[in-house]
C-alpha cells in the first residue's frame, strides 16, 4: 500500500535506509491495521503508530545533522518543514482514538505518507545533489 518508489532515492545512503524503514513502518501498521483475525490489535496498532511517529523525528534528526555535516544551503527551508511535521504528529492523541478507530490511524498514516512523499520529492532529493 505505502510503497518506497525509486523516483524516492536522494542518492544519500543513510537518508534513503532510513527513508525506506518509513515506509516499512508505515507498511507494517496498514497491514496489521487491515488484519481482520486478530482480536484487540489496537494496543499493537497504537505501538506502530509509536515508532513510525518517534522514528521520524530520530530521521529528522538525522537529516538535520547530515546537512549541517555537509553546509547544505537550504537547511532553513528543510527544518522549517520538518518542525511542522513535528508539530502535527507531536500533538496526536494516541489514548483519544477509540471512535472510528481505524479511520484515525488511516488518517495518520495517510497523513505522514503524502507529507513524506511530498517532502522528499520537493527537498530531500535536492540534498543528495
Ligand atoms: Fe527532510
Ligand atoms: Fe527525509
Amino acid at each position: 500500500m505505502y510503497e518506497f518508489k525509486e523516483e524516492y532515492v536522494t542518492g544519500i545512503e543513510q537518508i534513503d535506509r532510513e527513508h525506506r524503514r518509513l515506509f516499512e513502518i508505515a507498511n507494517e501498521l496498514y497491514a496489521l491495521k487491515c488484519e481482520e483475525f486478530i482480536p484487540d490489535k489496537y494496543d499493537n496498532i497504537r505501538h506502530i503508530l509509536e515508532e513510525l511517529r518517534d522514528y521520524t523525528f530520530t530521521h529528522f534528526e538525522h537529516e538535520e545533522a547530515y546537512m549541517k555535516s555537509v553546509g547544505y544551503k537550504k537547511m532553513f527551508t528543510q527544518v522549517t518543514q520538518h518542525n511542522a511535521l513535528r508539530e502535527t504528529i507531536g500533538s496526536w492523541d494516541l489514548d483519544a482514538i477509540d471512535e472510528n478507530q481505524d479511520e484515525a490511524i488511516e488518517e495518520m498514516l495517510r497523513l505522514i505518507t503524502d507529507w513524506l512523499v511530498n517532502h522528499i520529492l520537493s527537498e530531500d532529493k535536492q540534498i543528495g545533489k
